[in-house]
């Protein structure tokens, strides 16, 4: 099979990095990719920003037997339609399905119709309404910008203060554009966090292994919201009974609601959860793979990942299933100085090659670029170090050693990827 990925983070590189172990792969192709990925896939700079066409033709020009779409931007936007209205085979949600993460008032409100767990919310068109509800309440709560905003668009309002000054950032100063058109107030949920990812073809589903992901930029989960700092797989947390309700009482409610409104998602469905002392808790949806939880979630997998994204555009995952490592896997995220605020970019990278051969561990380049002949920093998120180990102690332990050999100026990752692993098994 000749296969196209799309997209230039490190989940990007991850897919790639699975896909070119599949005996079923002859040729895969990344549009438009990253200095990581060139290393052991053909790119090519074809923008995302436009309406799709030109990637659709490259596809067809290729002979491309099937297109995996990585971020949520380009799937809210419409090209997995783009490529099916040619014919193309491309694995992801269509624009129907992808609101599910490109909306929150409409995940809210899908949740609420199917008696989904989650957060209490209102959701506002109009500051002064929402800061009038917060008066109101007067309780701890979560302000989020409904559109996309590349995880950044959530901020803490657990006092009245933060949270009024929140809604005039997202609403008044519209630093999130125009995903501040309409708010989401939501209850502020507490307990400990996880990753939950399915694979769906709309019908079944095929639950991967649980991760958990680190959110906030600096040490002990302070900070600002980011993208994601690190994550590791399993998470102690997602016990059994805890997967088997999630499945029951979120994946299957939430896949069924969405084909009942003529939105059938097909693809993979990511679930943040809160485990609260009342059960799990949905904090948000996303149409696709988590990052830094591809990471993690992909080096653990054992199967072969082509035929279960082939089986998911074709409607019979039923007849595919996964098998998993035993091992752990942990990822430290290794990003420029001030990210998540502005950053500089351009600082040349050293040790890729010496943190690559440490027993277990693999680098999968996020925001990296090409400069006179060397790999620079070209993004907040720069590297994503990942190590497989025999226990999440050791996974921690070989991530870190990674990291250790990678040097580049104002170089910033947390300390305490994995500790409350660690806590729970200790
Ligand atoms: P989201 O982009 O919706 O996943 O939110 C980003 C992060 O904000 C989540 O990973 C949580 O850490 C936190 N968060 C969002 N909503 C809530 C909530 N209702 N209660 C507690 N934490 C939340
Ligand atoms: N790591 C969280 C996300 O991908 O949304």
């Amino acid at each position: 099979m000749r296969i196209l990925v799309v997209g230039s983070g490190a989940r990007e590189h991850t897919f790639v990095w699975k896909i070119v172990q599949s005996p079923l792969v002859e040729k895969v192709y990344c549009v438009p990719g990253n200095p990581g990925i060139a290393q052991i896939a053909e790119c090519r700079p074809i923008p995302l920003e436009d309406n799709f066409s030109a990637i659709a033709d490259f596809a067809e020009t290729e002979k491309i037997d099937l297109t995996v779409v990585g971020p949520e931007d380009p799937l809210a936007r419409g090209i997995v339609d783009v490529f099916q209205a040619r014919g193309l085979r491309a694995f992801g949600p269509d624009q129907k399905a992808a609101i599910l993460e490109a909306s929150k008032d409409f995940a809210k409100r899908l949740m609420a119709e199917n008696g989904i767990p989650t957060a209490a919310y209102r959701t506002f068109e109009d500051a002064d309404a929402a800061i009038a509800y917060l008066e109101e309440i007067n309780a701890p709560v979560f302000v989020k910008a409904d559109g996309l905003a590349a995880g950044k668009g959530v901020i803490p309002g657990l006092t009245l203060d933060t949270a009024v000054k929140a809604v005039q950032e997202v609403m008044v100063d519209r630093n999130f554009g125009s995903a501040g058109d309409k708010v989401v107030i939501e209850e502020a949920l507490f307990g400990e966090e996880a990753s939950f990812t399915v694979l769906t073809d709309g019908v079944s589903c095929l639950p991967f292994v649980s991760s958990q992901d680190h959110k906030m930029s600096l040490d002990g989960d302070k900070g600002k919201n980011t993208g994601g700092m690190g994550a590791y797989s399993p998470a102690p947390v997602m016990t059994p009974e805890i997967n088997e309700q999630v499945m029951n009482t979120i994946v299957r409610p939430a896949i069924s609601g969405m084909a009942s409104e003529g939105r059938t998602f097909k693809g993979i469905l990511y679930v943040g959860l809160m485990i609260t002392e009342a059960g799990p808790k949905v904090i948000e949806f996303n149409c696709r793979l988590g990052d830094p939880e591809a990471q993690v979630l992909l080096t653990r997998m054992e199967s072969d990942l082509v035929p279960m994204l082939d089986a998911c555009i074709g409607g019979t995952l039923d007849t595919v299933e996964c098998k998993w490592k035993p091992e752990a896997a942990t990822c430290v995220v290794m990003a420029s100085g001030g990210y998540p605020d502005p950053y500089e970019t351009g600082k040349v990278i050293t040790g890729l090659d010496r943190a690559d051969a440490v027993e277990g561990v693999t680098v999968f380049h996020a925001g990296t670029q090409m400069q006179n002949g060397d790999i620079a920093t070209g993004g907040g998120r720069v590297l994503g170090v990942t190590a497989l180990a025999p226990d999440i102690r050791s996974a921690i332990e070989g991530a870190y050693r990674g990291v250790a050999e990678i040097h580049f100026d104002q170089a910033h990752f947390r300390s305490d990827i994995g500790y409350r692993a660690l806590d729970r098994t200790s």
